[in-house]
């Protein structure tokens, strides 16, 4: 079978490196772009980084450049303390050898899902701008894409960005409202799995030195990460969130999941918080509650480890 088609939307960030050099790696995945987004860090960076990492791959997927804030509220800070200045934990900056695609990255998604209908999967592993920008551009592209499968959001877990919610979602509400109204195939990969998907700083120890060049240096930036989740969560590793996304594209049998239709706070105290809507017209998304924790993390340290 061809590989799949697969545009990651990202702002690198520790764990979007961890998905990024997991999707080049595998051999049943077709990484056709990359699109940048800020989040975890401002979009120049979350560019920078996303070229530096196909260099690392020895990939020359194109990367495009998205949204510098979000749609309608005032920017959030960048997760620095979770991620580091510059989304590599300590590791300072790199500088790429390439340059970005011209186009935007609502361009850029609008002209690949035209150019392949019905073949191209959308993961956004950040905030949903980018993603609400391709729609208003072309609302046809909802009709084209396979699906879409976005890490973010928590229906029943609670947030990590407030109390009610996720990081991704957080950053920008009206972005995740528009995505989630739109008639097209939605995964979401949120908190509700992700939060039982750990790696421990051993495991990312023994794949350094199974694959230096990918598995060091994704152990290298994770250090960082790894005391963030110490202080934080009480346990010497992370959470996989944006790779389980990924993964889950590859390996739906690993998720389980409930059709309910999703909205989102846009204001206030609980701004960022999905919620299972009432409202009848709404499409219904595919929202993941369970999952094979052990299952994603052996095929994302084996795939690792086989990159070398
Ligand atoms: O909440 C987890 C998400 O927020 C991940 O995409 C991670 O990279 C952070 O930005
Ligand atoms: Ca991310």
């Amino acid at each position: 079978m061809a590989p799949q088609k697969l545009i990651i939307d990202t702002d690198p960030g520790v764990d979007d490196a961890m998905a990024i050099l997991f999707a080049c790696a595998h051999p049943e995945l077709e990484l056709v772009g990359l699109t940048s987004i800020f989040g975890n860090v401002t979009v120049d960076v979350a560019t920078r980084n996303a070229l530096v990492l196909t260099e690392l791959a020895k990939t020359n997927v194109p990367v495009a450049e998205g949204a510098a804030g979000p749609l309608v509220q005032t920017p959030r800070p960048v997760a620095a303390e979770v991620h580091g200045a510059e989304g590599f934990g300590h590791v300072p900056p790199i500088t790429p050898v390439g340059t970005p695609d011209g186009r935007s990255a609502a361009e850029f998604i609008c002209d690949m899902v035209s150019a392949h209908p019905g073949e191209i999967v959308l993961c956004p592993i950040g905030p949903l701008t980018n993603l609400a920008d391709a729609l208003k551009r072309d609302p046809a592209i909802a009709s084209k894409v396979k699906s879409v499968t976005v890490m973010g959001g928590s229906v029943w877990a609670g947030g990590n960005a407030t109390p009610h919610a996720e990081a991704n979602i957080w950053q920008d509400p009206h972005a995740a409202e528009d995505v989630f109204a739109a008639s097209w195939p939605i995964t979401l990969v949120g908190l509700d799995v992700t939060h039982d998907v750990i790696c421990t700083n051993a495991q990312f120890a023994d794949l350094a030195k199974a694959a230096p060049t990918h598995g060091g240096f994704l152990n290298e930036i994770s250090q960082f990460y790894f005391r963030f989740h110490d202080e934080a969560n009480g346990f010497l590793g992370c959470y996989m969130h944006d790779p389980s996304a990924v993964i889950s594209i590859l390996h739906p049998e690993l998720f389980t999941s409930t059709q309910h239709p999703v909205k989102v706070v846009l204001e206030g105290e609980e701004a960022g918080r999905t919620l299972i809507s009432e409202e009848s017209r709404r499409p219904a998304i595919d929202v993941c509650h369970a999952v094979d924790a052990e299952g994603v993390k052996q095929i994302f340290l084996s795939t690792i480890a086989a990159a070398g």
